[in-house]
């Protein structure tokens, strides 16, 4: 299910931390990576590899807004409207995003291409309204510059 690479990376994670479960996150991360989102049998292989049951990963998954238990679009937009970006228009930025991709909060559009979420604090705030895709970040957001964005992702 998992490639040989990711497996080897597990092994050199969980190397790194006095305690196996420390490598959890950064497992899973990896794993949603290159499975699309944290599928039952992700769970299972890193409960089994941190050395705890497959709830305790279940809890884990619960806190980070980052782990996605169903698959994403392959650009995933997440637009934080939190207090700083709320101020500076993270609403319009969240509605415009919206019309543009023609999907709500949580939606994936029907090619799986994009998804679209509202956040919390992405730590932009000196540069807000702030929204991450994928893992890349963009601040200072207007309508012209999400255009851009968006135009640039569906010519890839
Ligand atoms: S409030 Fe939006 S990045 Fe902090």
């Amino acid at each position: 299910m998992l490639s040989d690479s990711l497996l080897k990376k597990f092994d050199q994670l969980i190397a790194r931390y006095p305690l196996k479960r420390s490598a959890m996150v950064p497992l899973l991360l990896y794993a949603q990576d290159e499975v699309g989102c944290v599928s039952d049998e992700v769970i299972a292989e890193v409960a089994r590899r941190v050395d705890v049951r497959p709830i305790e990963v279940i809890e884990v998954i619960g806190y980070y807004s980052m782990l996605h238990r169903k698959p994403l679009g392959k650009y995933n937009f997440q637009v934080c409207t939190n207090i700083s970006c709320m101020l500076r228009g993270a609403d319009e930025v969240f509605e415009h995003c919206s019309n543009k991709l023609g999907i709500k909060h949580k939606q994936t559009t029907a090619d799986g291409r994009f998804s679209l979420e509202e956040v919390e604090c992405l730590g932009a705030c000196c540069g807000a309204p702030a929204m991450q895709v994928n893992y890349d970040f963009y601040e200072n957001l207007t309508s012209a510059k999400i255009d851009a964005v968006i135009d640039e992702l569906k010519r890839k």
